[in-house]
């Protein structure tokens, strides 16, 4: 049975969270390997909407374990409402695990986030403020807090005590800030643990029990290729690695298992938060896509900036990722614009075409995307499920995506729901 891992393609926001859904179906385990609450994820099933952060979005099928791998920075008190909003939506969670070793957000990573990007001024980054960064920064450290020791109140406390101090100095003489409570933190965090202990297991021996029976695993990517910290517009990327790679260190399996791996991009593109965007679009047609895309995020409620697709970037996440497909999102959102355009490769001022992405965004800043022009189409392409249904100037355009990305593309969302997607 295969393993399957699902990733952005992009700056995050592709629709990551609508096709794990759809093939959730056929899984028996989904499991995320990075990043945390930064995530917004939005699965359309029966009607309903939910918003997931860090439950991974397979959880709405009951007979599908669930589970946060040991890349994963969790924030108990965040990841306890959104259980409790879904147990309320009679979502069970029977088959959920989370990693002893997953790292604990703790109140002052929250407040470093914050400081951090103040003290940045006009080079901030545009973090989502969920502490992401800071707690990642105290795992390569090794100083973190991890879910053993939240579940062990002994070692917890000991442990929080001796961080949370080196924190308040740190506020208060770095940054100028209040220092925290510590003590209050302290049992509110030894309250959380108790609530999380029953879904503490290992899941790196989980999952390679379920792939050894022959189950099917599916990894879920948060965030996207361009936001990874190695290979992504740094520094304006996250602390963690949302590609390919990142899941063998982020779940403790290894590269032999994976078979499969699907990138998903939107028909064009989007970004939140700051950082260089070659194909970024300004005026009537970005107002336009933003508005019958509601791109407008998930997790902070920000308008995301809007551009065309850039298959520089494509490739980029093909190689990097080693994606064996593309499912490409949101083609619907395009229909009424005349003119598609499409960048294939970028210009320097002296005139040099560059087909692979740049390493630096001050490179970036000197280059032109070269744009090709498609015809646009006009039809609500909501109803199709098969390629055939799609108008000529939709499958021109998938078509030339496909050439330029040089991947296949299987999958094409026509709409939010579930049920809006054509398989080929
Ligand atoms: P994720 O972070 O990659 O899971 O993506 P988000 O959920 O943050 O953002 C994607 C948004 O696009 C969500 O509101 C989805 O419901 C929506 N969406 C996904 N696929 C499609 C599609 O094919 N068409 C349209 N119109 N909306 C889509
Ligand atoms: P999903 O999984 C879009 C962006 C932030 C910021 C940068 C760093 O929904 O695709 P962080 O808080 O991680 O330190 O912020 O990364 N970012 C995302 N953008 N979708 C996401 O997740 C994101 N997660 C982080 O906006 O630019
Ligand atoms: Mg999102």
């Amino acid at each position: 049975m295969p393993a399957k891992v699902v990733v952005g393609v992009q700056w995050g926001d592709e629709g990551k969270g609508k096709i794990i859904d759809i093939l959730s179906s056929r899984a028996d385990v989904v499991v995320r390997s990075q990043g945390g609450n930064n995530a917004g994820h939005t699965v359309e099933s029966g009607g309903e909407i939910y918003k997931l952060r860090l439950i991974p979005s397979g959880i709405l099928y009951k007979n599908t374990y669930c589970a946060i791998g040991c890349g994963v920075v969790l924030d108990p008190g965040s990841i306890l409402k959104e259980i409790s909003e879904l147990k309320q939506r009679k979502v069970s969670f029977d088959r959920f695990f989370i990693d002893p070793r997953v790292h604990v957000v703790m109140p002052w990573h929250l407040l470093l986030d914050d400081a951090a990007e103040k003290f940045r001024g006009k080079y901030n980054i545009g973090t989502t403020k969920r502490g992401i960064g800071p707690c990642y920064m105290d795992k390569s450290e090794r100083s973190g807090i991890r879910m053993f020791d939240l579940i062990n109140p002994e070692i917890f406390r000991s442990k929080a005590k001796i961080v949370g101090n080196f924190k308040n100095n740190l506020l208060a003489k770095v940054y100028g800030e209040k220092p925290l409570d510590i003590e209050r933190i302290i049992c509110e965090y030894i309250e959380y643990g108790k609530q999380l202990k029953p879904f503490v297991k290992d899941v790196s021996v989980k999952v390679y029990e379920e792939y050894c029976k022959g189950k099917e695993i599916l990894f879920e990517g948060a965030q996207g290729t361009l936001l990874d910290l190695d290979v992504g517009t740094y520094p304006f990327v996250t602390s963690s690695n949302p590609i390919s790679g990142g899941v063998c260190t982020g779940t403790g399996i290894g590269p032999t298992m994976i078979d499969e791996v699907i990138g998903v991009a939107k028909a064009y593109s989007t970004r939140v938060g700051q950082g260089p965007f070659p194909t970024e679009i300004f005026g009537q047609t970005s107002e336009f896509i933003r508005k019958k895309g509601d791109e407008f995020g998930t997790n902070t409620g920000r308008a995301r900036r809007v551009g065309w697709f850039d298959s520089v970037i494509a490739r980029h996440a093909v190689r990097t990722n080693g994606l064996t497909s593309l499912a490409i999102n949101k083609l619907d959102t395009l229909s009424g614009i005349e003119k598609l355009k499409v960048c294939s490769s970028y210009q320097t001022k002296d005139g040099k075409i560059i087909y692979d992405f740049p390493c630096s965004f001050e490179e970036l800043e000197d280059l032109t995307p070269i744009y090709e022009e498609l015809p646009g189409f006009d039809e609500d392409i909501g109803q199709c499920r098969n390629y055939s249904d799609l108008p000529e100037a939709c499958r021109k355009y998938i078509s030339r995506l496909e050439n330029l990305c040089k991947c296949r593309i299987n999958m094409i969302g026509v709409g939010p729901a579930r049920s809006q997607n054509i398989e080929r």
